[in-house]
């Protein structure tokens, strides 16, 4: 009998150790449950702060490759423009074969820009710096101040140009004509009316593309600056200027006197012309010095300076 007692006993300390590691069991689970959930809840605020202090803003930006190459070339390139820093970026973008530089030079010559629209006003108005191009144009009413009349030994009659012009072209053909050579002028300033009904009877003629090649639409024509001059040698027909002994000594000797080549063959992406071997400018000796000796265009000397 006593060991039945005995048995019973054992048994039921046995079940009770069991209840104990179960109730321990449990309570160890619910324990790490309630742990997790209160974790779960409370780690989403912080994120977001631990986020910020590790991705400074200035990264972002350093990883554009493009903004670096024209960071740097910032301080080594002098005819870099602040104001011009979207365009440099967009047109890069658009040319990436091109080098900095060029990019620099085509967007400073506002070759990113159609052509007409968006012109901007000239200016340099009455300087020997200004450009008149299909990017600047001129107001219908800008005269230049003192014109004058070239004496008609070396021009037709009535052609007029800005003074200082008028006197170093006058001397050119006066010393060409030591050597046998005449130097005719042929058009010079043009007002805007007389522009207007150039423009149009070309583009009657060829149509508007064609006439856009070789003859500036009102406004956008460097006559109106009165610093441009068309010549001939009083026989062949000034298209054919380039044949003659009169273009072979100007190809020399115009810089002297401070007239350039205003559209030269090979420029015509820059001046948006075809090549004229009759259209001469007169920016003063020394820029047409640089010029010539540089092998540049007006514009692309206006770009770089
Ligand atoms: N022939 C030049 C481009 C002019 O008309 O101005
Ligand atoms: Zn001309």
């Amino acid at each position: 009998m006593a060991k039945k007692v005995k048995r019973k006993i054992k048994i039921k300390k046995k079940n009770f150790t069991i209840f104990i590691v179960i109730i321990s069991l449990v309570t160890f689970v619910l324990f790490e449950l309630t742990f997790s959930v209160v974790k779960m809840i409370t780690s989403p605020k912080e994120k977001p702060i631990e986020e910020k202090k590790t991705t400074p803003k200035k990264e972002e930006t350093k990883t554009d490759p493009k903004l670096d190459e024209l960071e740097n070339i910032n301080e080594k390139i002098s005819y870099f423009r602040n104001d011009n820093i979207d365009r440099y970026i967009n047109y890069k973008r658009d040319n990436p074969d091109l080098e900095i530089t060029q990019v620099i030079k085509n967007v400073n010559m506002d070759l990113d820009k159609e052509h007409y629209t968006g012109a901007k006003e000239a200016i340099n108005l009455n300087n020997l710096e200004i450009l008149v191009n299909k990017y600047n144009y001129l107001k219908d009413d800008y005269v230049p101040n003192n014109l004058e009349n070239i004496n008609t030994q070396y021009a037709l009659s009535n052609m007029k140009l800005v003074n200082y012009a008028r006197e170093a072209f006058e001397r050119m053909a006066k010393d060409a004509s030591k050597e046998n050579l005449k130097i005719v002028a042929m058009s010079t300033y043009r007002s805007y009316s007389y522009q207007v009904d150039l423009y149009n009877r070309y583009k009657k003629k060829d149509g508007e593309a064609a006439a856009d090649t070789y003859s500036g639409r009102p406004g956008f024509s460097e006559h109106q600056t009165g610093l441009a001059v068309d010549v001939y040698n009083g026989k062949v027909n000034y298209t054919d200027f380039e044949t003659t002994k009169e273009f072979i000594w100007m190809s020399n000797h115009a810089h002297e006197y401070g007239f350039i080549i205003r559209f030269p063959k090979g420029k015509e992406n820059e001046t948006g012309y075809t090549y004229e071997s009759w259209h001469y400018r007169y920016v003063g000796t020394d820029i047409a010095t640089y010029i010539k000796e540089n092998n540049i265009s007006f514009e692309e000397y206006i770009a770089t300076k």
